[in-house]
């Protein structure tokens, strides 16, 4: 089974908008991706994903280029309304986004996002055409108490469930990728080893395949936490690992090249 490997930027609160078009000119210099998919070597999926204020901006940039763009959250509510504060997905997709991060263990730690929230932004991100990359994982204590399958179990089962009581039904986790963070490797420079992340990546798509053989068998899984040039080969090489979302190197263009060549 080849499923196309995918290499996502998590930008998170960082950057300006002369440091954004450095970096975006950096890394489609370093891919050769200032043009069209169809004609670069690029066989894995690349995407950025800065900042809301940003994402204007970067879409212009990479206009016509390979490399796709991607916002960090988007709000539950599919539509337009009185949520101050708060962006929408058919405004994602309005200034050219086609991805969106949901459930980063960031905005579960510090935002207090709960599965439920969770599920209900991936199904407002599917029901805006956007790709969810909905993010699981497990805290410290979590794995050193034997629970890392239940805690990354539970999370997914939330969006299944909701995906299943939805109108897409599980069909919808098909336009899904996961991510599984494990949140103790995450900037901290601690990484989950390739054995690790194998174990829970298989976990996870075992899980899927219960429910739908053929979703489970495509459905793409990257591993995020400390992903770097020189981990990130022997990461990707793994089964079930279908690429990275990665945080603190995606701010340096020549890291994050490097690490998408690691996928291709
Ligand atoms: P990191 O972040 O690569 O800086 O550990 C990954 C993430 O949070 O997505």
């Amino acid at each position: 089974m080849t499923r196309r490997p995918m290499v996502a930027g998590n930008w998170k609160m960082h950057g300006s908008r002369a440091a954004n078009a450095a970096l975006i000119d950096g890394v489609l210099a370093g891919l050769g991706a200032g043009v069209a998919a169809a004609a670069t070597g690029l066989t894995a999926e690349v995407v950025v994903c800065p900042p809301f204020v940003y994402l204007a901006d970067a879409a212009q940039r990479l206009a016509g280029s390979a490399v796709e763009l991607g916002a960090q959250d988007v709000c539950a509510e599919p539509g337009q309304g009185a949520f101050t504060g708060e962006v929408a997905g058919p405004m994602l997709r309005d200034i050219g986004c086609s991805h969106v991060i949901v459930g980063h263990s960031e905005r579960r730690a510090l935002y207090g996002e709960s599965d439920e929230l969770v599920a209900r932004k991936t199904l407002a991100a599917l029901a805006s055409g956007l790709t969810p990359i909905v993010c699981v994982g497990e805290l410290l204590e979590e794995r050193d108490a034997g629970r890392t399958h239940e805690v990354v179990g539970r999370q997914l089962d939330a969006v299944i469930a909701a995906l299943r009581a939805s109108a897409l039904g599980l069909a919808g986790l098909a336009q899904c990728v996961i991510a599984y963070e494990p949140v103790w490797a995450i900037g901290t420079g601690r990484t989950a080893s390739p054995a690790q992340a194998q174990d829970v990546h298989a976990y996870i798509r075992g899980r899927i395949v219960e429910g739908d053989a053929t979703i489970g068998g495509w459905i793409r899984l990257l591993y995020g936490g400390s992903v770097k040039a020189g981990n990130a080969r022997e990461l990707f090489g793994m089964p079930d690992v279908d690429g990275g979302l990665i945080g603190g190197a995606s701010l340096k263009a020549e890291e994050f090249v490097a690490i998408v060549a690691a996928a291709q």
